[in-house]
């Protein structure tokens, strides 16, 4: 079976860094390019982390491009680990890989013209980060909907509390009028929030497990994840720190360890109290059609499974 052509839109990042790592691994999966976007760390942090993670990989031939420096109109923030550079400090060494010239969303809006044109297959878009990048292709040119397989965004938090803010997850709060541009887009979205990501904790005895694989790509991936201080677990009584994009990868790869459902959702952008909030109508009492496919549970020892065996390919 052909390799699905993805683009990964993201902000590097300890749990971005795994999910490109799983998706450089992964022969399904054609990573056309990756797009860096401002989030957990400033945009020249996560097109430098980007590259970084391509060389552990080995895989200097990836294009990086970056992209938007600020959110669309409110007041940047960062990620909780910004001091550390996104990545754990110098865990892992500069890149040599140059940054490539084009404008993150100029890549998108031309990757994903060529498909809407029909001349390229359909590309999926993977956005582990703020949608400001995507949303601004969409208001760029509009038609490039049409080349869009699906997008699967790491977003918002329903049941569960935000982990940025009260009311937020990171990537809404960050830019969450980027996130009610794409999400009103029409392109098949799954959402996958915290929490579902909730569910996939990174315990001591599956970061060990990792760490036994005894390849470079597995003691870096052990290191980054205990870099980061374990205030989730503290704060919502986990038993290990969630991870979150790579679980958009393991969507992609393994379906059938998740479950989910279509709604319509939408994300809060006036109140200050609440900003960033995605509020998902299951029952349909908005009289709204769902636009997005919203996953709600997964396999985590599964997941885990998975995660180690692909980086035991490296
Ligand atoms: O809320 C989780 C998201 O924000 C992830 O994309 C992670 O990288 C974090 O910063
Ligand atoms: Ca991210």
């Amino acid at each position: 079976m052909a390799a699905i052509p993805i683009l990964i839109d993201t902000d590097p990042g300890v749990d971005d860094a795994v999910a490109i790592l799983v998706a450089l691994a992964s022969p399904e999966l054609d990573v056309r390019a990756i797009t860096a976007v401002a989030g957990n760390v400033p945009l020249d942090d996560t097109a430098h982390n980007a590259r970084k993670v391509c060389e552990l990989a080995g895989r200097l031939d990836v294009a990086v491009h970056a992209g938007c420096r600020k959110p669309l109109l409110r007041s940047q923030i960062f990620g909780k680990y910004a001091s550390g550079g996104g990545l754990a400090g110098d865990t892992l060494p500069a890149p040599a890989m140059p940054l490539r010239p084009q404008h993150a969303v100029d890549v998108l809006v031309s990757e994903l013209g060529r498909a809407a044109r029909g001349e390229a297959e359909k590309i999926t878009v993977c956005t582990l980060g703020p949608l400001t990048n995507l949303a601004v292709a969409l208001a760029h040119s509009p038609s490039i909907v049409r080349g869009i397989e699906k997008i699967v965004v790491m977003g918002g938090a329903f049941a569960a509390l935000g982990n940025r803010s009260i009311a937020a997850e990171f990537n809404m709060l960050a830019d969450p009028h980027a996130a009610r541009i794409v999400l009103a887009s029409g392109a098949p979205i799954v959402l996958v929030p915290l929490d579902l990501t909730f569910q996939a904790l990174a315990t001591p005895p599956r970061l060990a497990a990792i760490r036994s694989l005894g390849n470079r790509v597995g003691e870096m991936v052990f290191k980054l994840l205990t870099y980061v201080d374990r205030s989730d677990v503290e704060r919502f009584g986990m038993a290990g720190g969630p991870l979150h994009d790579p679980t958009v990868i393991g969507l992609l790869l393994r379906p059938d360890l998740y479950r989910g459902r279509p709604a319509f959702v939408d994300v809060e952008c006036d109140s200050p109290l609440t900003l960033g909030h995605a509020v998902v109508d299951w029952e349909g009492r908005m009289g709204k059609v769902p636009n997005a496919m919203v996953m709600t549970d997964i396999d985590s020892d599964g997941f885990f499974v998975l995660l180690k065996e692909r980086l035991g390919r490296f």
